[in-house]
């Protein structure tokens, strides 16, 4: 039966990307359907109150699951069904055909985040076939021309998060600086995924400790600084929109079409450094918005693309391979 053989596949379904790392997905099996939901302590409240990422995460979930069952052989279909008041993106059903995907489970496990220098941006060809990707749903997706000019919005979006201190207060809690920390190797963004020397991640541990004495003192403007400028080590800024009257619904969906970005531009040799807190931020993405003459709304993910100096650190999952998680 493909539901139950799916049910093997865990593993490989948690490579799914998403926002911190939280990994919020939970999946309820059935007997003739997988539900797909949503843990709330796995939400980020403080960084992302619209959801946005969360939904987005959910639909990258979805995608990963779909193509990892179809390389194993196994028929499966996604029925979207978000409801956010029961928690649930949509379900996974047996389906008469296997999912039709160019990707497969080797793409799953190779693709990651990359944080550090790019050699070179995308070709032209290889951001026609990120576009192509977007326009089957409706959506596109852009390069920002002259990205170089973001570095001004970004360093005011650094600096805001950053003075919020629930934002940060949230973002500590899914920092790992440190091999000791006890979820290292489960979840939460590690100082080797961030690219952080041993130094780097003692300073930020005691910056982030001292926060509520030193906010007042200027601290925000320093760890602003601090980030540096990510647009300076390389690459091209993509943004994926969404179709005029984006909701809840289209989020999922577009999760699915981030994944399926991501996985064309790995093929291509490529990687993806998202910038979300361009779009978290309501000035700096209303600056975006106008830059590229789209409804700010309609912006789901801005991310620095291009090609690896070197490799990047793989990111910690929640299951090892237990079948810890996936009820
Ligand atoms: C919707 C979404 C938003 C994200 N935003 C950011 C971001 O703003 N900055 C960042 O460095 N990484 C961001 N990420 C990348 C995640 O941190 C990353 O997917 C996670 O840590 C797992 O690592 P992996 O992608 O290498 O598997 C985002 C990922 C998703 C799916």
């Amino acid at each position: 039966m493909d539901l139950a053989a799916f049910r093997a596949l865990a593993p490989l379904c948690w490579r799914a990307p998403s926002a911190h790392n939280t990994q919020p997905w939970r999946l309820d099996h059935q007997p003739d359907a997988v539900r797909v939901g949503w843990e709330p302590a796995h939400t980020l409240p403080a960084a992302d109150p619209s959801g946005r990422d969360l939904r987005l995460s959910l639909g990258a979930f979805v995608e990963t699951c779909l193509v990892v069952a179809a390389d194993a052989g196994l028929r499966l279909r996604f029925v979207a069904d978000h409801c956010a008041a029961d928690r649930r993106a949509g379900w996974l059903r047996a389906s008469p055909h296997r999912y039709d995907t160019p990707f497969d489970a080797a793409q799953v496990l190779t693709r990651r985040t990359h944080r550090g220098r790019f050699s070179a941006g995308p070709d032209p060809e290889v951001v026609a076939a990120a576009d192509a990707v977007a326009r089957a749903s409706g959506g596109t997706v852009r390069a920002v021309p002259e990205a170089g000019r973001l570095a001004r919005l970004l360093r005011a979006a650094d600096r805001q998060t950053y003075a919020d201190p629930a934002v940060v207060a949230e973002l500590r809690s899914w920092l790992r600086l440190t091999p000791t920390h006890p979820d290292y190797h489960a979840d939460g963004l590690t100082d080797r995924c961030l690219g952080l020397s041993g130094r780097e991640a003692t300073a930020l541990r005691a910056a982030l400790a001292a926060y509520p004495v030193l906010r007042p003192l200027g601290l925000p403007r320093l760890l602003a600084a601090a980030s540096g400028n990510p647009l300076a080590r390389g690459g091209a800024v993509l943004v994926l929109i969404g179709p005029p009257g984006t909701d809840d619904a289209t989020h999922v969906e577009f999760g699915r079409v981030l994944a399926r970005v991501w996985l064309t531009l790995h093929a291509a040799g490529l990687a993806a450094h998202p910038l979300s807190q361009l779009i978290d931020t309501a000035a700096t993405r209303d600056a975006l918005g106008s830059l590229l003459g789209v409804a700010s709304e309609r912006l789901l993910h801005v991310a620095r693309v291009g090609r690896p100096v070197g490799p990047a650190a793989p990111s910690a999952r929640r299951l090892g391979g237990s079948g810890q998680g996936f009820r």
